[in-house]
């Protein structure tokens, strides 16, 4: 079956069974074009919680299709392929985190969305890139531990002052891109933004012209008076920043920003999901209810 046919079928499905197809950003162009709505994890969390679909077909990673079906206890949610999962989310466990905890008392949790349900459940609230400095002000104390990723968490202490403890996780495609990629572009094109995601390391982000989640970069391209930007992200943003912004020039800072488990969901695996329902993502009642007030109370601040 040619693309095309794969395509017709996905709508005719999604359509007859009142399916909802939600895509994170950095999905490939022609899933984000299928898509009902194409966003960041904070964004989609959103139209997950406010969705009636009894279906909904995740594009993105398994960390993502969890907190969608934790929050969305009357819609059943697949991801095209379970494999797709997120290394960052795999470096801390729930008993890693007890063990954190009982090392430092007291301290809230503040848990980035990229992490198991098991962890937001070990969680005093969730944050996204999008919203995590927001979230680590609103709490009323000075020291905060923050998993799993200490890129935004060391982000996070720049921005708010605070004492962060951190986790020592990252993101693999994120750590791949250095400062050396973002100088040489803006050499080439020296009218070109920098904005670069904060799980980048900290070296990258102190040469870019802004720091922004997935979600705020698309916003960030709409400005009219900027016409060129270096993007410091997973390429799969690409595909949406040039089909919003027809004459405007985006340079990836590396062709080696790729991030493999999001790759990992094509239109075959989408049609097969409609078709059959798989494969389902499901959260036991008792860790989805405590992971459910983590999740919850973030929401309440964005
Ligand atoms: P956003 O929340 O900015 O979309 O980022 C999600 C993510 O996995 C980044 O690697
Ligand atoms: Fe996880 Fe990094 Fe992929 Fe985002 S880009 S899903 S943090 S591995």
């Amino acid at each position: 079956m040619n693309n095309d046919s794969i395509v017709a079928k996905i709508d005719a499905l999604k359509k007859a069974k009142g399916a909802v197809i939600l895509v994170h950003n950095y999905q490939l162009g022609e899933i984000q074009d299928i898509a009902d709505f194409v966003g960041d994890s904070l964004e989609l969390s959103q139209k997950a919680a406010a969705t009636r679909a009894k279906l909904i077909v995740f594009c993105g990673v398994h960390f993502m299709a969890e907190t969608a079906a934790i929050i969305a206890p009357g819609s059943k949610v697949v991801l095209p392929d379970l494999h797709a999962g997120c290394p960052m989310a795999d470096m801390i466990t729930a008993d890693g985190l007890r063990r954190m905890k009982e090392q430092l008392p007291g301290r809230p949790v503040v848990c980035y969305v990229n992490s198991t349900a098991e962890v937001k459940a070990e969680s005093d609230i969730c944050c996204t890139s999008a919203n995590a400095v927001k979230v680590v002000e609103s709490l009323p104390d000075e020291e905060v531990i923050f998993v799993p990723d200490q890129y935004l968490g060391y982000y996070v202490q720049q921005q708010t002052g605070k004492r962060i403890h951190f986790w020592p996780g990252y993101c693999p495609t994120h750590a791949r891109i250095l400062p050396e990629h973002i100088l040489s572009l803006k050499a080439e094109h020296p009218a070109a933004m920098a904005m670069v995601h904060p799980e980048c390391r900290p070296e990258v982000a102190a040469v870019a012209d802004a720091v922004l989640s997935t979600g705020g970069m698309i916003r960030y391209a709409k400005q009219p008076e900027i016409k060129e930007f270096i993007v410091g992200t997973e390429m799969g943003i690409i595909h949406r920043l040039r089909k919003e912004n027809p004459g405007k020039k985006f340079y990836p800072v590396s062709e080696q920003a790729v991030c493999p488990n999001m790759k990992l969901i094509t239109l075959d695996k989408v049609l097969y999901s409609l078709e059959t329902e798989a494969h389902e993502v499901t959260v036991s009642e008792e860790v989805a209810e405590k992971a459910k007030r983590a999740i919850e109370r973030m929401l309440e601040i964005a």
